[in-house]
């Protein structure tokens, strides 16, 4: 009888076996073929997605530089997250001049103290306004954050951006012909320095350059405005420090930052036309003021029965500020741009010699840090625990005066807020800031922008 295929499978598992055929040989070949012909396959394919997803972008000039920390503070930029129609649009709505004879102006560091001050009061006089700042935490961004707030009820928006990030900078001037540039936005501080160096390269430098690169190819060119500091005397100890005195002999990194900053500006100024203001500011306090100012933290300290620093110079000697209060200071910037010539450049080249200024903006009127504290005390009845001790050598200098003579003359500067009067406010201020602080209960709203 013929056996039919049927009769092969087996009855239980397992008990199947293949009968040996002529075609059993080349059948065993072929699959070990297939089998390594798969494996080989298999790992070209791993190596391929291993290459392509672990090793750096081969066509990136940067790709044989190591992760420094400058490339990663140039990779965070990209973090931040502008551009698109609603942006545009309220970009449009904050630069809007609302006065015949205004200006559209940029101002970076806007949710600085300085840079606060100076939006909301050019807003108030018609100027349009756009903020530019990158929040940093060099000193608690919630007084940033609060700032901002603040500007926001009036209608000024503030980027966030950081100066160095050219593609930003670039499409900030595509779409608002600013006329005018007040720049505020720096590395702060003298003593922070010593922690944190490149900090101040990074904004105080390379910053200022990007800015004045995106400037020099904007067209119209603006007049920029910006913030230099008394701290470029240095060592200087001819008073009153007037502009002509030497600078060479700066004292802290800070100090040759903004120093070097000058000296961009006149290169700038030099090859492109850009017309360009320096303010050298000494020792601006006021309400929305910087915790990292004495006149904050002793505040805040003799509040809390701390101890606080008062420094000495050598042989005994005081140490002195040319204290000077915000509402001076806005009105020297707000003078300083009215009177700023246009920029001459045009299409990246200068056409003919721009204005190029520096002027101090003082008080005119050192105080010592004692009497200082003294004023303290009598405004917040609280007796201050002092601890004289030596001037630390970190950057600090023992005495700053200032001639404001060439900004009186070119714009009527007059500084009339004396430190009793000023510290008043601040103190009033403070009150307020410190129970919102504390209880988060006060409204923004019941503060106002001096
Ligand atoms: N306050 C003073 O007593 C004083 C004295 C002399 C000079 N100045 C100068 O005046 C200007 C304003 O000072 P301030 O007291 O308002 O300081 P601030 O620190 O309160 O304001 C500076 C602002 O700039 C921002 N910023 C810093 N680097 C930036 C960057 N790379 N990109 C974008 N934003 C950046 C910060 O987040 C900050 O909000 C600064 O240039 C400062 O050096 C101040």
């Amino acid at each position: 009888m013929k056996s039919s295929h049927l009769d092969n499978i087996p009855s239980t598992p397992g008990k199947f076996k293949i009968e040996k055929s002529p075609y059993s040989h080349r059948f065993r070949w072929h699959y070990s073929y297939l089998a390594k012909l798969t494996f080989w396959s298999f790992v070209f394919l791993a190596l391929i997605f291993i290459f392509f997803f672990k090793s750096p972008p081969s066509s990136s000039p940067y790709s044989s530089i190591s992760t420094t920390p400058s490339d990663l503070s140039r990779r965070s930029l990209k973090t931040s997250s502008w551009g698109g129609p609603a942006w545009e649009k309220r970009v449009r709505s904050s630069a809007k001049v609302r006065s015949k004879t205004g200006f559209s102006v940029l101002v970076t560091g806007a949710a600085g103290f300085v840079g606060t001050h100076v939006s909301a009061s050019l807003k108030r006089r018609g100027d349009g306004v756009l903020g530019l700042d990158n929040f940093n935490d060099y000193y608690d961004p919630y007084l940033k954050r609060a700032r901002q707030a603040l500007l926001e009820r009036s209608g000024i928006y503030i980027v966030e951006g950081d100066i160095n990030d050219v593609a930003l900078l670039k499409k900030l001037f595509e779409v608002i012909p600013f006329t005018h540039v007040m720049h505020l936005a720096a590395q702060a501080g003298v003593r922070y320095a010593m922690e944190n160096p490149n900090s101040y390269i990074h904004s105080n430098v390379a910053g200022f350059v990007n800015l004045l690169e995106v400037c020099k190819s904007a067209n119209p060119q603006p007049a920029i405005v910006w913030a230099s500091s008394s701290s470029v005397y240095g060592l200087n100890t001819k008073v009153p420090f007037s502009e002509k005195d030497r600078t060479d002999q700066p004292a802290s990194l800070y100090a040759a930052t903004k120093k070097a900053g000058e000296e961009i500006a006149h290169t700038y100024n030099h090859i492109y036309g850009l017309s360009l203001t320096g303010l050298r500011f000494f020792t601006v306090y006021g309400p929305w003021g910087r915790p990292d100012m004495a006149y904050f933290f002793f505040t805040r300290d003799i509040l809390k029965g701390k101890a606080i620093p008062i420094f000495e110079s050598a042989n005994h000697g005081t140490v002195a500020r040319d204290f000077t209060y915000i509402d001076d200071i806005v009105k020297g910037c707000l003078g300083a741009l009215d009177t700023a010539e246009k920029s001459t450049g045009s299409g990246g080249k200068k056409k003919r010699p721009a204005q190029l200024r520096v002027f101090n903006l003082g008080n005119t009127s050192p105080v010592p840090v004692s009497d200082l504290v003294s004023i303290l005390e009598k405004l917040l009845k609280v007796k201050a625990k002092r601890r004289v001790m030596k001037l630390p050598r970190n950057g600090d200098v023992p005495f700053t005066h200032a001639n404001i003579s060439f900004a009186q003359r070119e714009f009527g500067y007059k500084p009339t807020t004396d430190l009793q009067m000023g510290l008043k406010k601040f103190v009033r201020w403070y009150g307020g800031f410190d129970l919102y602080q504390k209880e988060l209960k006060k409204d923004l709203d019941s503060w106002e922008c001096t």
